[in-house]
């Protein structure tokens, strides 16, 4: 039976592409999650344009990854305390406002290049304006800051708190967000399960 050998060879390749593709297809891609506003006829098909554009970027947010979403012109943020806080928590720094520009609710997700849009955030997804009863974020944290703690890991090098991350020192929404993927759900950096994302930067 010498037909057997190459169909079977070719199912064989077959499976093993189809379990490995869609693996390798989903680690990094907004395609598909609900940062993919290109199917809700908000002016353009496009993955990146509601967040980024390679030319004319706004300037409005330094640090910020070439920026085409409208910028939110919030000043004073509600921010975090608590008795036991050790950090000086400030406002979110610039990363930080990239996220709340469509999460504070008060620039239209639609708002992008130079478009005005009318459809605010809603629901689960609207963080709003005070940050008191979330996560601080805005502030540095380093070594200084783990030993006043206690029961935080040393962040001097970057790879002690994978897959979470620092942006210039700074606790930012993205230090536990990552815009970009859903793999892990809520676009968290890592997968929480067992808070196994809390615990890259608590040790708890
Ligand atoms: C919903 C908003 C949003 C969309 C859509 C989006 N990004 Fe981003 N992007 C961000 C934010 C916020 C940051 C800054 C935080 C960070 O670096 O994780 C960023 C940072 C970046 C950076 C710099 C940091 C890095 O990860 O290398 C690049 C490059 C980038 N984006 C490329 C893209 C491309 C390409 C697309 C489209 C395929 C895209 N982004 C779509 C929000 C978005
Ligand atoms: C261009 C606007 C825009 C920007 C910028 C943006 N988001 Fe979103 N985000 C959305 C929309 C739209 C949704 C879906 C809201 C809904 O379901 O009602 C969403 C949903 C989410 C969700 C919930 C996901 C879920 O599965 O329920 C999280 C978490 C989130 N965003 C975090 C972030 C973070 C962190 C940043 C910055 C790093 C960011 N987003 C930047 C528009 C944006
Ligand atoms: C210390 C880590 C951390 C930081 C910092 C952080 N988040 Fe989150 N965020 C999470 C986790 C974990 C969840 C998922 C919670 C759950 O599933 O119950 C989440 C959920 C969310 C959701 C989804 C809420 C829902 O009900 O669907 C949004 C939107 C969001 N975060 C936005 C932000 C924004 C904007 C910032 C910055 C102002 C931020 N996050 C900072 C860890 C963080
Ligand atoms: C990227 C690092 C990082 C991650 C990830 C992280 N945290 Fe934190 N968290 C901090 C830092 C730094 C502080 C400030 C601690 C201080 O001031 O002593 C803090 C503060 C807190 C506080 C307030 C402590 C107080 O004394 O008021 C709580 C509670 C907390 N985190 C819980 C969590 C939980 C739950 C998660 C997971 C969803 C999480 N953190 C993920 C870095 C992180």
């Amino acid at each position: 039976m010498p037909t057997r050998g190459k169909p079977m060879q070719k199912l064989f390749v077959a499976v093993a592409l189809g379990l490995a593709l869609p693996a390798a297809a989903t680690a990094q891609t907004i395609s598909g999650t609900n940062h993919d506003l290109s199917a809700r006829g908000w002016g353009s098909t496009e993955l990146c344009v509601f967040c980024h554009t390679p030319h004319n970027a706004t300037t409005a947010v330094t640090a910020a990854p070439l920026w085409n979403h409208g910028v939110t012109a919030v000043a004073s943020y509600g921010t975090y305390a608590s008795a036991t806080l050790n950090a000086t928590v400030g406002q979110p720094g610039d990363i930080s406002k990239l996220c709340l520009s469509c999460h504070d609710g008060t620039v239209a997700i639609d708002t992008y290049g130079t478009r005005t849009g009318t459809n605010f955030m809603t629901g689960g997804a609207l963080v709003g304006t005070n940050l008191s009863n979330d996560h601080p974020v805005g502030f540095t944290y380093d070594a200084t800051l783990a030993t006043a703690d206690g029961g935080l890991k040393d962040p001097t090098t970057p790879a002690t708190i994978a897959p979470a991350r620092l942006f210039a020192g700074k606790m930012e929404c993205a230090s536990c967000h990552n815009a970009h993927s859903d793999q892990y759900g809520k676009f968290l950096r890592g997968s929480n399960a067992g808070s196994g994302l809390c615990l890259a930067c608590h040790s708890k």
